[in-house]
């Protein structure tokens, strides 16, 4: 970390007290304009911060935390093909596949507009053709069933896209995910199939990926065991960068689509691994997605950072993971059809920002990536919220919900959104014994009673919460909210002078995965080599089958 980001750190760190100081009840209490100063707009998007632990210096000092760690410039040389994954040596222009301002993205010299617009209306034809059933299988009639098959960035954007916009879905074809090596995420999905009628798509950036690949092979056997080997060519489409790798698979070159070693795994879904999202939803409903994510780029590219969404959220990110030491945040969308919308921010940030050493491979000197993590709201209410509400760690919450529903009933509907604006205003507000107390006598408590209960049904409020608020999830609405994350670990990232763009974290497993598998396969393999917990283990597993 440069010096003098260090030392507005520290500068922030000595403020952490006074900024305490004032509970947020009494914040609000005091300062009627406080929701006014402490949020920001993007058409009907709005990020209130209102709730967070901050005031306006701790503000002031985190803008200046942001321009004295260059993020500015960091984002200039992201948006412009600068390598910004220097242990790669790759940029990340997963912008550049959202670009509608018909400015060119130049990559080594090249403009890459040219090859993103093709590839991409390639993918939409293709995805209309799957829908409209002119694509169609081995025994010439159309799909009625897509598998996607993935892991990690080639599953999780399509799969949480399609589940948040199901209500745009078309009627005759459904669709599916299979990502996990366990043989049971298969078996599940095809038992409801039928071959005949069922398209699979291997989604996998390197193709190489041991998941992806086995359950690769055995959708191909299911497909062959059902119609014979030349049904493969029919049933099977591909998105990779390795070509190569696609044509020995035996899939129908016509239908595999590519895109490139810029465009991070978790940064995938604007590629041509949104191709199983686009044959639910549509071309034109996959363009406005894109389109989204466009308008954020463009307001992170010029907003100043006081009034810039994806800074602030990024900022106040730091704020409590160094400042106020929180390690964990949870996303908490109040949008059932945003269910995997934590699970698909846990790999954008979890796998960006969970770092420890910097750019410069040197010991990281402050607290990185947090624990992220959530459910649907109003479900979580009922399992974890009491933590949240009353246990012994702070965790900052993101609300996440529409003005409108997509397709409810409005009562429905108006309970979701008060609910979740509870949440946060009894996060904020808490309630104090003296108040617990005056409620329980109200109710009819004796004095012995209410002294009793009163600690457990008191609530320490000043728990920091932000919620962004937005008219209905549209593409463009999701569009938006990705890039909106996005970029927020992007900020995180250049303050902490960290790679958000590689994850070198993952191959270990990987590599002693591929060690054991003949070791766990084979009954008579030698596990002397082993750590004795790993021996026991396989020693204990071969007994028990037998
Ligand atoms: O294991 C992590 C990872 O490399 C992710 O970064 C990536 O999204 C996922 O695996 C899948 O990789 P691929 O698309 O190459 O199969």
């Amino acid at each position: 970390m440069q010096p003098s980001v260090a030392r507005t750190l520290s500068s922030l760190a000595e403020r952490r007290d006074e900024t305490l100081k004032t509970p947020l009840r009494q914040a609000f209490a005091a300062d009627p304009g406080r929701f006014e100063r402490f949020h920001v707009t993007l058409d009907d998007l709005l990020y209130d911060y209102s709730k967070q632990n901050i005031d306006a210096a701790a503000l002031t000092g985190l803008v200046e935390l942001a321009k004295a760690a260059g993020v500015e410039d960091a984002r200039e040389k992201m948006f412009t093909g600068g390598i910004v994954n220097p242990t790669e040596g790759r940029a990340a222009l997963h912008t550049a596949l959202r670009n509608f301002s018909g400015e060119p993205v130049y990559f080594e010299g090249a403009d890459v507009m040219g090859e993103v617009v093709h590839e991409r209306d390639r993918m939409l034809a293709f995805a209309e053709q799957v829908r409209s059933g002119d694509v169609r299988a081995f025994d010439g009639k159309p799909f009625t069933d897509v598998v996607n098959i993935g892991i990690g960035g080639s599953d999780l954007g399509p799969a949480m896209a399609t589940r948040a916009l199901a209500t745009l879905a078309s009627k005759n074809l459904r669709s599916h995910y299979v990502s996990n090596v366990d043989g049971a995420d298969i078996a599940d999905t095809l038992q409801r199939l039928d071959p005949k009628r069922t398209l699979f798509i291997i989604s996998s950036k390197t193709f190489t990926t041991q998941e992806t690949m086995t359950n690769a092979r055995s959708a191909r056997d299911w497909i062959m065991d059902a119609m014979g080997s030349e049904a493969v060519h029919y049933h099977f489409a591909a998105v990779s960068t390795q070509l190569d790798k696609v044509a020995e698979f035996g899939a129908n070159g016509a239908h595999v689509f590519s895109f490139w070693d810029w465009v991070g795994g978790r940064y995938s879904i604007w590629s041509s691994i949104g191709l199983p999202l686009a044959i639910a939803i549509g071309a034109n409903n996959y363009l406005d997605l894109l389109r989204g994510g466009y308008e954020m780029d463009a307001h992170f590219r010029t907003a100043p950072l006081e009034r810039n969404i994806p800074a602030l959220m990024g900022l106040i990110s730091v704020w409590n993971r160094n400042i106020l030491g929180r390690a964990s945040q949870a996303v908490i969308p109040y949008d059932q059809r945003l269910g995997r919308f934590p699970a698909y921010l846990q790999q954008l940030q979890m796998e960006s920002n969970g770092k420890s050493v910097d750019l410069e491979g040197q010991p990281v000197s402050v607290a990185t990536g947090p624990i992220v993590w959530g459910e649907p709201g109003t479900n979580g209410q009922h399992a974890f919220f009491q933590l949240l509400h009353q246990g012994t760690e702070v965790c900052p919450v993101d609300f996440l919900v529409a003005a409108e529903p997509t397709a409810a009933d409005a009562r429905h509907h108006d309970l979701l959104v008060a609910n979740c604006l509870a949440q946060g205003e009894a996060f904020m507000k808490g309630r104090t014994i003296v108040e617990a107390r005056a409620q329980l006598k109200k109710a009819g408590a004796s004095d012995e009673e209410a002294d009793r209960l009163a600690p457990h049904k008191s609530f320490p409020g000043g728990r920091p919460s932000s919620t962004i608020l937005y008219g209905r999830l549209t593409p463009n609405v999701l569009g938006r909210l990705i890039a909106l994350y996005e970029h927020k670990v992007f900020v995180e990232s250049v303050v902490w002078n960290i790679n958000p763009f590689d994850q070198w974290g993952v191959e270990l497993g990987k590599e002693l995965a591929n060690r054991l598998a003949p070791i766990v396969a084979e009954a008579d393999a030698d596990i002397s080599a082993l750590d004795s917990s790993t021996a026991g283990l396989v020693a204990h597993m071969r007994k028990l089958r037998g």
